[in-house]
């Protein structure tokens, strides 16, 4: 189609279509045309832009389709440098979108948040996501665009989850392995899901009606809050103890069980030779860690080594569940914990 353009010098031509945008003066639904050392950028009907800037021309322009954007970042006009330096990645909890927003993009962060708003359907707030702290390992977040507050319910594996993505933990990430330990209970085991956070391995498990009791502990009362809302909702038949306290004092008196996660990835080790005594012979351990990837190798090992009962202990399977850091890896380990060798008996 044919529209009016401003034919400016290709090395200007950043700063004129920011100036343009600005105004409200560039067609956002024409494509910029590159004519030699010219660019032609489209103008809205109606006002010339300033004089002096450039030629005002007419152009032949192929028409943009009414197609979706495939990648919010489509919906940003910055400067290629800091288009390739946006985050490609973001999580969706629920009506909440948080993204990591890198230091030197700070500037644009309330523009990434507009675009993410608009581009993630049924999005009703978006928070720059700066990090996770403390031993509740709650995340702190910056509100970019949208309206509310950070309570939502999540929806995965089937089940509701009741969050509230700054009070207590919860990550989208672990959905899958939510799912795998759910479907690795036993029949008739009893478990235990250690650091809980707002229950989703708990919930799953639940779901999943093959475990006959679990019980569910965390230190953070806001996370067991939201947890038992969410079990309110659901009603499952298999009974869900939700236990306030900390986990070394739970183990301490806690009877083994033939089921036991502990998903506490910076500090867990500590925990786990007390841990280990919760779980029944021929019980499993769900154990969970970040490891720098040039150390994995062996860590399954050292894992079995720190429970501290040589001989006990077998390692059935280790995997990824997600990268954590561009070099580490939050890795899931499954324990077993066997019947004693003869000669330790
Ligand atoms: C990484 S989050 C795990 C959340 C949950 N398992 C999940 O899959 O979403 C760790 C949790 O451990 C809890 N926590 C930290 N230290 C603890 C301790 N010593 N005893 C009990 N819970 C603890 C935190 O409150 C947090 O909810």
């Amino acid at each position: 189609m044919r529209s009016r353009a401003l034919l400016v010098p290709r090395a200007r031509g950043e700063e004129l279509r920011r100036a343009l945008a600005a105004g409200g003066l560039l067609r956002t639904d024409l494509p910029i045309l590159r004519e030699g050392d010219s660019l032609a950028l489209p103008l809205t009907e109606g006002r010339d832009p300033p004089a002096g800037l450039g030629e005002i021309v007419e152009r032949e322009f192929a028409v943009r389709g009414p197609v979706a954007p495939a990648d919010y970042r489509s919906l940003l006009d910055l400067p290629p440098d800091e288009a390739e330096r946006l985050p490609r990645s973001f999580d969706v909890i629920g009506d909440v979108v948080l993204v990591r927003i890198p230091d030197d993009l700070a500037s644009r962060a309330p523009e990434i948040g507009r675009a993410l708003l608009e581009f993630v359907p049924g999005a009703r707030i978006v928070g720059s996501d700066e990090g996770v702290h403390g031993p509740d390992r709650r995340r702190t977040i910056r509100r970019l665009a949208g309206s509310g507050g950070w309570r939502t319910r999540h929806r995965e594996n089937g089940i509701q989850i009741e969050v509230d993505v700054e009070l207590a933990y919860f990550s989208p990430r672990l959905a899958r392995e939510h799912a795998r330990v759910a479907a690795a209970v036993l029949p008739g085991d009893r478990v235990y899901d250690l650091c809980c956070g707002v229950g989703p391995f708990a919930l799953t498990i639940a779901k999943e009606a093959r475990a006959i009791h679990v019980t569910a502990v965390d230190s953070n009362p806001h996370a067991l809050e939201l947890l038992r809302r969410s079990l309110a909702r659901a009603a499952f038949s298999v009974p869900v103890d939700v236990v306030e306290g900390r986990v070394e004092e739970f183990a301490r008196a806690a009877p083994p069980v033939e089921r036991v996660i502990l998903n506490l990835p910076l500090e867990g080790i500590k925990y786990l030779p007390s841990v280990a005594r919760t779980v029944a012979r021929r019980g499993h351990l769900h154990y969970y860690e970040v490891v720098p990837r040039d150390q994995l190798e062996g860590r399954g090992e050292a894992v079995v080594h720190a429970i501290g009962s040589p001989g006990e202990w077998r390692e059935l399977e280790e995997h990824v569940v997600h990268p954590y850091s561009p070099m580490a890896d939050l890795v899931g380990f499954e324990l077993e914990r066997t019947d004693l060798p003869t000669e330790d008996a």
